[in-house]
């Protein structure tokens, strides 16, 4: 083809442009590109400095960095305690009295727990870890509802040095007990059940489907929380709130290797059996805390901060427990869904605790603007003076909505790009730096190293290709559990000496990267590649889109034809000649979708991602594959009803 070199083509311009205002840059951390420069000057050493500054050790490195493809040694030889890091050391400081966790149940019940709390907390289910017989390198499993108890079990494995392997609650029996095999855990760590929706959805029935083929579990804790029945077995299954009563606060932080196994997390990818990405404490803990000040410019003595992800994901790990409470910052957790009991919940909880900082992700942001400007501007949300984004691309029209209705148009935003394997973020402005374009990631962070490279890893130096990383980083994973093989072959085999993510990106004439969604997604259509990204951008665009899900389907004609599902904002409409017109001025005739379908809601994954595989199997009329990770299965169903009802036109 005559496309071979040519990676993946870039079609959309953006031209709106947002400097850091001069009233943020006044109190900023990062003005100007001094960070920049001391990076390039040499990555180690800034790392190093990084680390001496961010994070306190028990015993120095004797090396930085030990790089032998694809496996990396930070801070080799030093010590550290994570947990000290995130708790002890500030209640020595003099800030135990500091709010480290405002709760805010969905029912509406509170909880205010400063520093001190829970340090006592921790140390005392610390010891509670160490009298069920888990020990230094033993693997402990989460799955737990989103209660300050969760960050507590993380934090007491990583001060006794257990790994833990935190599973999303809302993840089935099925695939807790794989996931507990896998790791071959010996304490798992649960609740009752958790509040979702105005309803109590039951966890320990689930985990007792899976504890029925998990062998190695010895123990059960069972946070009480939802107050729903559960059957408890004798010897095996422990009320947390029993054998806290009679736990010792006497559990001192001993040092661990700076290597040692902080945490597994599992990620199923799009096919094969689920991957658990291994993170360690020394490297890790340095990236957190760093991208966590910087990127999101942590002034932790006046911020209220917010992270809204799930601490089963790799967002919550990072974002929710290590970063914030590393830096010492004070932030708001909340269990339940956004639209109870209203679908302005959000936005009353931003009010009521002064948010200042507010990290989320692109489908709700979607999600916000579907159910109308009103819902914001309900409420006062003054306090505000930072937005974050991630988890997908987001599109501009999201990203100025965002800015807008949210941010009062005076908030800069950052779209951070990273995964679960980098540990932490990796692409991002700095707000006090960076002149932002809505949309754009914009640059790799200080000490980060990305290329854009093509079809045949040549530099791609403006235009479309594969995101690429070429330096190790301190947060990256550090393999995948029990499969040295798969950690070669998924991550760095397709670019030899090079990571590869799996992502598309371009680079504009300005050198600002913007993200193009996974290249599985990318379609080809007569010849030329077309990111699925690009042409939802250009459907959210027209006034009357909130979401748009846009995959290729199999034609006889065009090798792929452009299938667009579309949800529309309450209260507007639009028909399908408009909405291919606007995506044909917007990007060019060659994007305009063959057919468009319009539903009130997309399928996506529970964290939120579009299954663009699902819809490529309704587009191209065939039986569904693996739908257990769906959030709503109906959807599909519903989708596959209205194919069948209007065959695609043309
Ligand atoms: C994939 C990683 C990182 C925590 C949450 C997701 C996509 C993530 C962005 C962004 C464009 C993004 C990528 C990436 N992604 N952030 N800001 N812009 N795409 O973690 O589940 O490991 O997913 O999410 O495709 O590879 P994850």
């Amino acid at each position: 083809m005559a496309e071979e070199s040519a990676g993946i083509d870039a079609l959309s311009a953006e031209n709106r442009r947002f400097a850091p205002p001069e009233d943020f840059k006044r109190d900023a951390l990062v003005v100007g590109t001094f960070m920049y420069d001391e990076a390039n000057e040499d990555f180690h050493e800034f790392w190093a400095g990084q680390a001496s500054d961010l994070v306190s050790w028990s015993r120095q490195w004797s090396a930085i960095c030990e790089w032998e493809l694809p496996y990396a040694k930070w801070f080799v030889g030093a010590q550290l305690n994570v947990a000290y890091n995130c708790l002890d050391r500030h209640v020595e400081a003099g800030i135990g009295d500091r709010v480290a966790i405002y709760w805010e149940g969905e029912p509406g019940d509170t909880r205010t727990i400063t520093y001190a709390q829970l340090l006592d907390e921790t140390k005392r289910f610390a010891s509670v870890l160490q009298g069920l017989g888990v020990g230094v390198g033993d693997r402990v499993n989460i799955y737990l509802p989103m209660i300050p108890e969760a960050a507590v079990a993380m934090l007491a494995c990583a001060r006794i040095g257990a790994a833990h392997s935190v599973v999303f609650g809302g993840f089935s029996a099925q695939s807790l007990s794989d996931r507990i095999n896998d790791a071959e855990a010996k304490v798992l760590i649960t609740a009752d059940g958790g509040w979702r929706r105005g309803e109590v959805f039951p966890l320990k029935t689930a985990a007792d489907e899976a504890l029925a083929t998990t062998p190695t579990i010895e123990h059960v804790v069972v946070v009480r929380r939802g107050g729903n029945d559960v059957t408890m077995v004798d010897g095996r299954d422990h009320w947390y709130h029993e054998l806290m009563e009679h736990a010792s606060d006497d559990c001192p932080a001993e040092p661990f290797d700076s290597e040692q196994l902080l945490f597994l997390l599992y990620t199923s990818g799009t096919t094969g059996k689920p991957k658990g990405i291994m993170h360690t404490t020394g490297g890790y803990l340095t990236h957190v805390a760093f991208t966590h000040k910087y990127v999101f410019d942590l002034h932790a003595d006046t911020d209220v901060y917010w992270c809204t992800a799930d601490i089963g994901w790799i967002t919550g790990h990072s974002y929710i427990v290590y970063g914030p409470l590393a830096n010492g910052a004070t932030q708001v957790m909340y269990e339940g869904v956004p639209n109870f009991p209203a679908n302005d919940r959000m936005w009353d909880i931003v009010e009521k605790y002064k948010v200042s900082i507010f990290y989320t992700a692109p489908t709700a942001i979607r999600t916000y603007m579907k159910w109308g400007d009103q819902e914001p501007a309900k409420h006062d949300l003054t306090s505000l003076r930072l937005l974050g984004s991630v988890g997908e691309p987001i599109n501009p029209e999201a990203w100025m909505w965002y800015r807008e209705h949210i941010g009062g148009d005076r908030c800069p935003v950052v779209d951070t790009w990273w995964q679960t394997e980098t540990g932490g973020i990796m692409i991002s402005p700095l707000p006090g730096a960076t002149t932002l374009k809505p949309g754009s990631a914009t640059f790799p962070l200080p000490g980060i190293s990305a290329e854009v490279v093509d079809d045949n890893a040549a530099h791609v130096e403006v235009g479309g290709g594969y995101l690429t990383l070429t330096q190790p980083w301190p947060g990256m994973l550090r393999g995948i559990w029990n499969d040295p093989q798969r950690y070669q072959d998924t991550y760095w085999s397709r670019f030899p000496g090079r990571y590869f993510a799996g992502d598309g990106a371009k680079l504009d004439d300005d050198g600002y990267l913007w993200l193009l969604g996974r290249v599985d997604d990318v379609m080809n259509v007569s010849g030329h590649r077309i990111s699925t990204t690009e042409v939802e951008s250009a459907l959210v665009s027209h006034p009357a889109v909130a979401e748009a899900a846009v995959v290729g389907a199999n034609d006889a004609t065009t090798g792929q034809a452009i299938i667009a599902y579309v949800t529309l904002r309450t209260g507007f409409d639009a028909d399908v000649k408009t909405l291919r017109d606007h995506v044909a001025t917007e990007i060019g005739p060659i994007a305009k979708p063959k057919a468009i379908f319009f539903t009130p809601e997309l399928p996506k994954t529970r964290s939120g991602k579009i299954m663009r595989r699902l819809l490529r199997d309704v587009a191209e009329g065939r039986n569904l594959g693996d739908t257990t990770t769906l959030a709503d299965a109906t959807v599909v169903d519903e989708l596959q009803t209205r194919a069948a009802q209007a065959p695609p036109e043309d």
